[in-house]
């Protein structure tokens, strides 16, 4: 043979393998004998869905940053992130990159390290804000003799969201009392009737089902159900597409399907599916994702699960019975079915508990309960086409960590800001759901009272700022 021959030969052998293994690395169902180590905690689920973040089999660092940033942007971008990568384009703390490349993401997330991972993801050692911020005890003498690895403690700084620790915020509320007089979360009421397809002509007409399908308690849940009020009768939901399930007519027999899908749902609730793809529960059902992942179970979670619930699939009827759809169901016992950590569990003896209870039994006001979702899937205002409407965030990740994120949507909707940020710096308190008052004391609501009432004093000395 040639000596070119053999060149060709041992080239095109390479391209075929090395094309050969980008295939099975990136397109193939078996990707689990590639994983190079375990991926963190936010995205164990897709680990073995490697083209999400590897979009492209070619291509570098920009390809990797483009996945989080479409995952990711918009999150950080609602949150007003403080160290966006406009601050580090910008000539003047372009000297600060040397120690540390802050544009790229993976500077900061690196993946498939579990040993060098820490809370939320980040593979960098605790006092990493020294790179940047050797001056700090210069510019703020209140800051002095600090150490760099409790900037970020709970209740002081955020590398990424501050909203609930600005100075402004904190010396607005710092003075607030622990418990407020009118200790509500918003209403869902009248809401019903706001919803586009509420279709007030159909109300209550008796199901519309083929009669072989009946069966008692699915009517009679049904019947009582909000559904049932606003005309969504059973053809709404058995039928194979959204789009069938908005002809008035009733479905014939062989158009009859056994259990919808989520599509349905998302037909009619779009904003509820649409969060709930972003969090844990959903995040394996998302639509780029769903058909290379089976939804997410307990036993693929990597928390304590009630063992009964191992094999139970998360879609909107594991928190939602279908036919009755009481939310009142889905805000406490539907998670007590799968979850059984110690957090979890001690729910049911915490002073919030029994809040709820009042609430359930109607001898105290609507709203002043507190349920496992009314912290972890809080109500928030919409507009939609026009219109105000309270839905409810079906990521429940999207205030879960830093947990400071919970202190603007929930917990200061009854409780003082200094309370809440106190409560939430507590490891103690989390363990057992917030039975109990935080043991310590949280400085930075002090600290920027303090110097607002010293920046006050200065100006009122100054001559300039006394009017004539
Ligand atoms: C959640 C996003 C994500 C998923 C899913 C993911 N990776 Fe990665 N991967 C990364 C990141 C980020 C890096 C860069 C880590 C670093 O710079 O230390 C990386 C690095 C790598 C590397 C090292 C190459 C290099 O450029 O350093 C290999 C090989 C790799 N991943 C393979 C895989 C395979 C195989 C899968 C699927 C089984 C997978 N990855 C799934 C994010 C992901
Ligand atoms: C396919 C979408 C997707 C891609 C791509 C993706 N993520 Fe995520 N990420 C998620 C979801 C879903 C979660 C879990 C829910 C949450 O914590 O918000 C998550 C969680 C996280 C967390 C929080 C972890 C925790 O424990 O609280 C960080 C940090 C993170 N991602 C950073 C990144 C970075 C950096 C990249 C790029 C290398 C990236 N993500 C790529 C979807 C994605
Ligand atoms: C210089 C380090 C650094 C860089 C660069 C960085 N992060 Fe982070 N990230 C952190 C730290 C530290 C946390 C822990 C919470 C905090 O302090 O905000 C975090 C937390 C997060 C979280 C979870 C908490 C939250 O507030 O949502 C997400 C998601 C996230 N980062 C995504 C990203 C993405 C996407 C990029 C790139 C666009 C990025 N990060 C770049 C340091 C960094
Ligand atoms: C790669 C460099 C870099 C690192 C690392 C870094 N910062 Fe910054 N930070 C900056 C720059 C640049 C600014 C804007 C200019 C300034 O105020 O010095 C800034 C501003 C801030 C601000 C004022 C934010 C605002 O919204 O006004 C705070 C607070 C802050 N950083 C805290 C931290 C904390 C906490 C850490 C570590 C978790 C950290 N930084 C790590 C570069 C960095
Ligand atoms: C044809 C449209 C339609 C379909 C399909 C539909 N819904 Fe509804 N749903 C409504 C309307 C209208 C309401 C009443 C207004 C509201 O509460 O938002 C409602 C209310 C609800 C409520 C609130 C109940 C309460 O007591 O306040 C839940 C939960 C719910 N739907 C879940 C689902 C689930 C899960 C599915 C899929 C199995 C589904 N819906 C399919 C239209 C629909
Ligand atoms: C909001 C949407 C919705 C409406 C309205 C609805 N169903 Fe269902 N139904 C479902 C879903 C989703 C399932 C599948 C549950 C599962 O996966 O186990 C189901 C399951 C069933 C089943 C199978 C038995 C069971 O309990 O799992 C029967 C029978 C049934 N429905 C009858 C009806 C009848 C009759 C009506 C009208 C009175 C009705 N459904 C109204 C969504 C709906
Ligand atoms: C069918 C079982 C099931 C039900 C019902 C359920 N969960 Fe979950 N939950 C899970 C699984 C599985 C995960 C993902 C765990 C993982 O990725 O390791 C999860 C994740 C979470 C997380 C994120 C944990 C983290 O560390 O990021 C929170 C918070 C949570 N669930 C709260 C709730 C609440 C509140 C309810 C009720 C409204 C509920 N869950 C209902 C199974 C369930
Ligand atoms: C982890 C449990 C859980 C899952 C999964 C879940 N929900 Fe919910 N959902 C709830 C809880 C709890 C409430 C009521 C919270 C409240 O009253 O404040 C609720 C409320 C609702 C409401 C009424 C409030 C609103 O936003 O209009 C609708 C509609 C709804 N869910 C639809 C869905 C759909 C569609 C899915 C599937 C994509 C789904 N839910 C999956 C727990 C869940
Ligand atoms: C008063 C608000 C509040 C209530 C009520 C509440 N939680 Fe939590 N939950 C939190 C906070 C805060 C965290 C901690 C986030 C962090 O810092 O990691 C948390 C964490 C979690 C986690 C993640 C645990 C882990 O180890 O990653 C799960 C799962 C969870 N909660 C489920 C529930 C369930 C189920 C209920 C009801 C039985 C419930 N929570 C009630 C505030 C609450
Ligand atoms: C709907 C109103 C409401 C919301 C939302 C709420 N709480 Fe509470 N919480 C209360 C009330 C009222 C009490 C006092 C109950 C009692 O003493 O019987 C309480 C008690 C507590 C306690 C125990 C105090 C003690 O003396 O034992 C802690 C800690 C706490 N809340 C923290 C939080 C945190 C942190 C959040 C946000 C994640 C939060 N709460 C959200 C109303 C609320």
């Amino acid at each position: 043979m040639s000596k070119r021959a053999v060149w060709l030969i041992w080239v095109t052998g390479v391209l075929v393998l090395s094309g050969y293994y980008s295939f099975r690395l990136f397109a193939s169902e078996d990707q689990e004998a590639f994983v190079i180590g375990p991926a963190t905690h936010g995205h164990h689920q897709i680990e073995l869905a490697c083209a999400t973040c590897h979009t492209s089999a070619f291509g570098g660092g920009e390809v990797l940053q483009q996945a989080c940033v479409n995952c990711h942007g918009k999150e950080l971008q609602a949150a007003d992130d403080s160290h966006p990568k406009a601050k580090f384009t910008d000539p003047r703390n372009a000297d600060r990159l040397e120690h540390l490349d802050a544009r790229q993401c993976v500077a900061c997330h690196r993946e498939h390290q579990l040993e060098q991972t820490g809370a939320m993801g980040v593979t960098l050692p605790q006092d990493f804000c020294f790179l940047c911020h050797q001056d700090i005890a210069e510019d703020r003498p209140s800051h002095q003799g600090m150490a760099f690895d409790t900037c970020a403690s709970a209740g002081c700084h955020n590398y990424h969201d501050n909203q609930a620790l600005y100075e402004d915020f904190l010396t607005k509320h710092g003075q607030e009392p622990d418990i407020k007089a009118l200790a509500r979360i918003v209403q869902r009421s009248d809401i019903a009737l706001k919803h586009p397809h509420h279709q007030p002509g159909k109300a209550l007409r008796a199901a519309d089902a083929n009669a072989g399908a009946l069966e008692d308690t699915v009517l009679a849940d049904w019947l009582s159900s909000a559904h049932a009020q606003a005309g969504v009768n059973c053809s709404g939901c058995h039928t194979a597409t959204p789009a069938a399930s908005a002809k008035a007519s009733p479905p014939s027999p062989q158009d009859w399907v056994d259990k919808p899908s989520i599509a349905i749902c998302q037909g009619c609730h779009g904003e509820e599916t649409a969060t709930f793809y972003q969090g844990k529960h959903g995040m394996r059902l998302a639509p780029n994702l769903s058909r290379t992942l089976t939804p997410m179970t307990p036993s693929l979670g990597r928390l304590t699960f009630n063992p009964d619930a191992a094999h139970r699939e998360l879609t909107c009827a594991s928190c939602h019975d279908p036919h009755s759809v009481d939310v009142r169901e889905a805000a406490v016992d539907s998670c007590l079915g799968c979850h059984a950590d110690t957090h979890s569990l001690a729910y049911q003896n915490s002073p919030h508990f029994q809040l709820w209870q009042a609430e359930l039994a109607g001898t105290a006001a609507p709203g002043s309960g507190v349920s496992c979702a009314t912290c972890h899937m809080p109500r928030e205002s919409h507009t939609t086409s026009g219109m105000q409407r309270v839905l409810v965030n079906h990521n429940q990740n999207a205030n879960l960590r830093p947990n400071e994120k919970m202190i603007r949507g929930v917990c200061q909707n009854c409780h003082g800001l200094t309370f809440a940020i106190d409560a939430l710096a507590d490891p103690h308190l989390l363990q057992t759901n917030f039975t109990g008052r935080p043991a310590h004391h949280i400085d930075s609501v002090d600290m920027a009272i303090r110097r607002l009432r010293e920046s006050n004093a200065t100006e009122t000395a100054s001559p300039e700022h006394i009017q004539p």
